[in-house]
């Protein structure tokens, strides 16, 4: 595996950093995870964009301009054996004295990128579902940082690992949805597809946006607007969504099934219509 560290591509084995960086002292940095189908990168700009947010909440310097990150990852993507990629990308504010104030003046940032083979959901999976568990949201409020120091979502995910689920929905105080420890959760209730808002509680997720115009563009009814807790539990169907996972159907909540207990329509219908929008927008030729 072929990786980026530092303006240098090499081995994964030969990549070295510092005890002293703070993306290991402080968790002091964010990442993204951008989907590559067919060699290609799947919605760059808006990856970037929401990067460059994510570094605005941590009053980090963008390393790079998005033609030099595009120049980068494709050279990632050509570098990697995978046609189907998923990238990882992570910058901290690099190697300093441990001080919790930021080095003054800045060092040069930390920047690493690497590439896995992207494995969708089996079939079976499809067909299935997953099941999920719910949990207190116990998380910091700034949600909307995608930042490196992801210990409460480490431990949510481990509960539904330990539950034998897949992923865990977070319930803010007691009262609304948000999201999932590493993915964003939609409802469906009377045929009507309902998103939470991207505010500072979620992290606003590219497929989540897919989701939501591919529901435009094809007449599902949908909204966005804060989901109650009740909603979920009397939920027809629960999605996931995420980069690596795309769209899910929840089948199970807390050890009881989600409506039938079996992918619903609208499930069918987005997944559907999510394969053919990847497959119009990456494989046209
Ligand atoms: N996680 N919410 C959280 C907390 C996430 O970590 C993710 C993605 C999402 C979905 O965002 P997107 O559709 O842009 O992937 C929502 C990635 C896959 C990860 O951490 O590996």
């Amino acid at each position: 595996m072929t990786i980026y560290l530092n303006g240098k591509f090499m081995p994964i084995e030969e990549a070295k950093i510092s005890v002293l960086d703070r993306g290991f002292i402080f968790g002091d940095g964010v990442y993204e995870v951008i989907p590559v189908y067919s060699r290609k990168a799947f919605r760059l700009a808006e990856h970037l964009r929401r990067l460059q947010h994510s570094l605005d909440g941590i009053k980090l310097a963008n390393p790079h301009s998005d033609g030099e990150w595009t120049m980068l990852i494709n050279e990632l993507v050509a570098r990697n054996e995978a046609e189907d990629q998923y990238l990882y990308l992570h910058i901290t504010r690099g190697v300093a004295k441990r001080d919790h104030a930021f080095p003054n003046p800045p060092v040069k940032p930390t920047v690493f990128m690497m590439s896995n083979p992207l494995l969708t959901a089996p079939a079976a999976l499809l067909h299935s579902g997953v099941a999920c568990i719910t949990a207190p949201d116990n998380r910091w409020l700034r949600c909307d940082i995608k930042a490196i120091a992801l210990l409460p979502n480490v431990l949510l995910r481990q509960m539904a690992v330990d539950a034998g689920a897949v992923e865990t929905i977070l319930i803010r105080d007691n009262a609304f949805m948000t999201e999932g420890a590493a993915s964003n959760i939609f409802v469906v209730n009377n045929g009507k597809l309902l998103a939470p808002p991207k505010d500072n509680l979620m992290l606003p997720g590219i497929t989540y946006d897919v989701v939501l115009e591919i529901a435009a563009a094809n007449g599902i009814p949908h909204e966005v607007r804060k989901i109650g807790v009740a909603e979920v539990f009397a939920a027809d169907e629960l999605l996931l969504t995420s980069s690596t996972k795309e769209v899910l159907a929840i089948t199970q909540l807390d050890g009881k099934p989600v409506g039938t207990g079996k992918p619903g329509a609208v499930f069918a219908k987005l997944h559907k219509l999510y394969q053919d929008f990847k497959r119009d927008v990456m494989r046209a030729t």
